[in-house]
């Protein structure tokens, strides 16, 4: 989704904001532009559609000596991706200029009064908007005007502006949409995403809704709605910085892919004492914990995946009842959720809007709601009972991968708490998955070791138009995330079926032109779902199984095979979803697509 990012200080703003912008790059974008302060009437803007590069080829041969501006990447929402369009956006006399994330809902009302005031509009953005209303009640004051805006907004947004009048100050609002703040006493920067500030500081303030900052060089001054000046807490990042590099790797994909055995041994880090699993944050009194009759999950995309391989856990180890909702149907039915159901909402950014309106219901509905996610002071952090950190560290390839195995590993944990808690696995039991669950991370470090197979297995991929993704029980789970993962940087049709719904429909699909790839590993179903594997046989197509090291039957029937070492097959989502990330990436390469930063798509979706 969109970027800002803004910076004030006593150096040229110009190359910091530049640097800003490319950190944002990852978040997915259309158009990008900057604006300047430079201590006369006019602001300096600049507009480019297309990468930032397209940006700084301009803005690098421009003499901007101001230290003060604002920069932003642009994710289309209202209106193409253009140069009118992208932002900042100006006020009719070009001294006002904003950024904006989110979706301002009653533009076309505000734009339509503002007009008939005179404003003249020069792009088709919802955005726009805020420029000609700050104009409208600017009286000296860029603050005060912010207060009055943003009273007439419906919607979300993160906004910073500047102002010629006051060249050395930015104002920032946010309401529903995530914006960071930061400063080192002798200068001050925003952003929407910690890693455009992260090399200024590690010290910052996520700002609350409602809430309204003013920076400046010397620090920064906080408000609340009604307008009284508060003191928010600061929150130090520990994140390490090398994350936001490719560290000699192509990609970012492919670098975090081979992060994953790290990810799963620091999010298992420590939970096991004394033969007992430990989540010190899922608070839960013991009556409380007796008292849960289900548990429902909520969550959105590569999230909602790892959910449903939570519900398997739950439901086998735990035997709570409990179900995985799409958190933008969730907020929109009327779910049945009361004070004895457990909901786990999973958000690797904890910024996705459908997933936080969810968790507000939820909470509504009188149940304890806990959050799983990635991203410390994150929205979902402040909006929920509890919060379980995975550890996968910062994220920047818009498709998940290590926090998703994040997920999943976190979530198996709290499968085993509950299991425990409500008496259903013994202490040895624990013990025993415990350290199987632990087995998954050198056993992922072998996969990678060797992808020559599933290079391989990507040739017959490369040249398809659709592809078909089957298993069974986990299997099935897995096929989901892998499906995705596939559509998502090849942007080839790909389907996952539960193996045994296949006969039921999808099999009319199934021809040479349309490869199956099969997740069948060791598992109660392995022998059903070999079954399915010979119907698509039996139709032309061409099989690229995942199956368990010694499983030498498959050979025999599947054109390709993937082995994943032998695992309990609760733990099999942890190790057979990696081949299938590496899958999906070696196809997409061939392809000739940017895996990190696939068409359409935004690492955080802060709109519904
Ligand atoms: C896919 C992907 C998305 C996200 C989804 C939810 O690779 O990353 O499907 O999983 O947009 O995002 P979060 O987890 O941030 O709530």
């Amino acid at each position: 989704m969109c970027g800002i990012v803004g910076y004030v200080g006593i150096t040229p703003a110009k190359d910091i904001l530049m640097e800003g912008l490319a950190k944002l790059e990852y978040r997915g974008y259309d158009s990008a532009g900057i604006a300047l302060t430079d201590g006369t009437d006019d602001l300096q803007v600049v507009h480019r559609v297309g990468k930032v590069a397209e940006l700084a080829s301009v803005v690098d041969s421009m003499d901007l000596p101001s230290c003060c501006g604002i920069a932003h990447t642009r994710w289309a929402t209202h209106g193409r991706p253009s140069e009118e369009n992208a932002h900042p956006h100006r006020d009719c006399n070009g001294r006002i200029a904003v950024v904006h994330n989110g979706i301002i809902e009653n533009y076309a009302d505000l734009r339509e009064e503002l007009k008939s005031q005179g404003h003249v509009f020069a792009s088709e953005t919802d955005t726009e908007t805020v420029a000609h209303l700050l104009e409208q009640y600017y009286e000296g004051d860029l603050a005060e005007a912010m207060f009055k805006a943003v009273d007439r907004l419906q919607g979300a947004y993160g906004l910073a502006a500047i102002c010629a009048d006051q060249p050395d100050q930015i104002v920032v609002a946010r309401k529903d949409s995530p914006i960071v703040v930061g400063t080192d006493g002798s200068a001050s920067m925003v952003a929407s995403d910690m890693v455009a500030v992260m090399n200024f500081t590690r010290d910052v303030v996520f700002l609350e809704d409602g809430q309204i900052a003013v920076l400046s060089s010397d620090g920064i001054r906080y408000y609340d709605a009604p307008g009284h000046e508060v003191h928010p807490e600061t929150t130090h990042i520990d994140w390490d910085e090398q994350a936001a590099e490719r560290a000699g790797y192509p990609d970012f994909m492919l670098k975090e892919i081979h992060e994953q055995p790290r990810v799963v041994r620091d999010t298992l880090a420590g939970h096991l004492r004394d033969g007992r699993i430990v989540l010190e944050d899922l608070t839960l009194t013991s009556e409380e914990l007796a008292a849960i009759d289900r548990v429902c999950i909520i969550a959105c995309g590569t999230s909602y995946h790892a959910g449903l391989v939570a519900r398997e856990l739950i439901e086998k180890w735990a035997r709570i009842p409990t179900s995985v909702e799409v958190a933008s149907e969730f907020r929109y039915r009327d779910p049945i959720i009361t004070s004895t159901t457990l909901v786990i909402a999973v958000s690797q950014s904890g910024e996705t809007a459908d997933t936080l309106a969810a968790v507000r219901l939820a909470r509504e509905a009188g149940a304890k709601v806990f959050a799983v996610t990635n991203c410390m002071g994150s929205r979902i952090t402040r909006e929920s009972d509890g919060t379980l950190y995975v550890k996968a560290n910062m994220e920047i390839s818009v498709a998940a991968t290590k926090s998703f195995l994040a997920q999943i590993v976190c979530l198996t944990l709290i499968a085993l708490f509950l299991a425990q808690e409500r008496g259903r696995l013994s202490e040895e039991e624990i013990d025993g998955l415990y350290h199987e669950l632990c087995k998954t991370s050198p056993q992922i470090e072998k996969i990678l070791a060797d992808t020559s197979a599933i290079e391989e297995a990507a040739t017959v991929l490369e040249h398809a138009h659709s592809a078909m993704y089957v298993g069974r029980g986990i299997g099935a789970t897995v096929c989901n995330e892998g499906a995705l993962k596939l559509k998502e940087i090849s942007y080839l049709h790909a389907e996952a079926y539960a193996a045994g719904e296949l006969k039921h429909g999808p099999i009319a699909l199934i021809d040479e032109d349309v490869p199956v790839v099969a997740v069948v590993t060791q598992s109660p179903t392995r022998e059903k779902t070999i079954s399915n594997i010979e119907e698509v046989l039996a139709r032309g197509a061409h099989v690229i199984a995942v199956a368990t090291e010694g499983d030498t039957e498959i050979t025999k029937i599947a054109e390709h095979v993937i082995y994943i070492p032998p695992i309990d097959d609760s733990f099999s989502a942890i190790t057979a979803s990696v081949p299938l990330q590496l899958l999906a990436r070696f196809v997409a390469k061939a392809r000739g697509c940017d895996v990190d930063q696939p068409r359409n798509l935004a690492k955080s979706v802060t709109v519904e």
